[in-house]
């Protein structure tokens, strides 16, 4: 027990570990990450959320045309020129872009890829399918953070399911669910470390903005 990560800890050091090993990922582990999101809160403990643990060479492969299609498209320009934003460097805009490559790459051979969806039990509309997040979100949060605890990499992933129709043939969804978020899961081959985030006073305000 006493060797356990603290959530504190877990959470400040939970950054998006992309690249990852080929080593396959126990089964009770995976198992263990999808109980850990299902402890999350939803609206009106609707408890909708669907879990995916595509671990398939032809699923995976499927999902990996999907994303290397969503981040060409997203990203292509910036792989030359990687560009800054205000609370981060030109430097480590760089790296972040090279492992969104390097994942894109090997999304295939990565041994798992975690599938959040929302079943509605009637046909997905927009505004379901946009209501949707807030109940699937903090469940995918609680995985991050387990599989963080649990040495595990992973991280929050959204340009594969971009082409709906094609993410729901490939996994097979009835029209009453929608696929909010993909994280690829394994063994990391980067060493964990802090996020970097804005500090508070930027961020907060007492009462009123301004
Ligand atoms: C809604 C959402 C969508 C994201 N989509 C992608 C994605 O498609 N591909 C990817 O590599 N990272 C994706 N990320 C990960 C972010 O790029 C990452 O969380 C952010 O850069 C912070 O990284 P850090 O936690 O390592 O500091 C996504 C994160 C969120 C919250």
């Amino acid at each position: 027990m006493s060797n356990e990560m603290g959530i504190f800890e877990v959470m400040y050091n939970c950054r998006a570990m992309r690249r990852l090993d080929t080593r396959e990922v126990e089964e009770e582990k995976l198992m263990k990450l999808i109980d850990a999101a299902n402890q999350a809160p939803s609206g009106s403990n609707m408890q909708s959320a669907r879990w995916i643990i595509a671990r398939g060479a032809e699923v995976k492969q499927r999902l990996a045309d999907l994303n290397r299609k969503g981040v060409e498209g997203y990203i292509g320009n910036q792989i030359q020129n990687p560009g800054s934003l205000p609370h981060q460097n030109k430097d480590k805009r760089s790296r972040m872009v090279d492992a969104v490559v390097w994942q894109m790459e090997h999304m295939h051979e990565i041994p798992a890829l975690i599938v959040a969806c929302m079943d509605f039990g009637a046909e997905v509309t927009p505004a379901m399918r946009a209501g949707g997040n807030g109940s699937i979100w903090p469940g995918i949060q609680n995985l991050l953070l387990a599989a963080r605890a649990m040495g595990l990499g992973a991280a929050p992933t959204t340009l594969a399911l971009m082409d709906t129709d094609a993410v729901a043939e490939a996994l097979s969804l009835p029209n009453t669910m929608a696929a909010y978020c993909l994280i690829p899961v394994g063994y990391p081959l980067g060493n964990f470390g802090p996020v970097t985030r804005k500090p508070l006073e930027e961020i907060t305000r007492f009462d009123q903005w301004s």
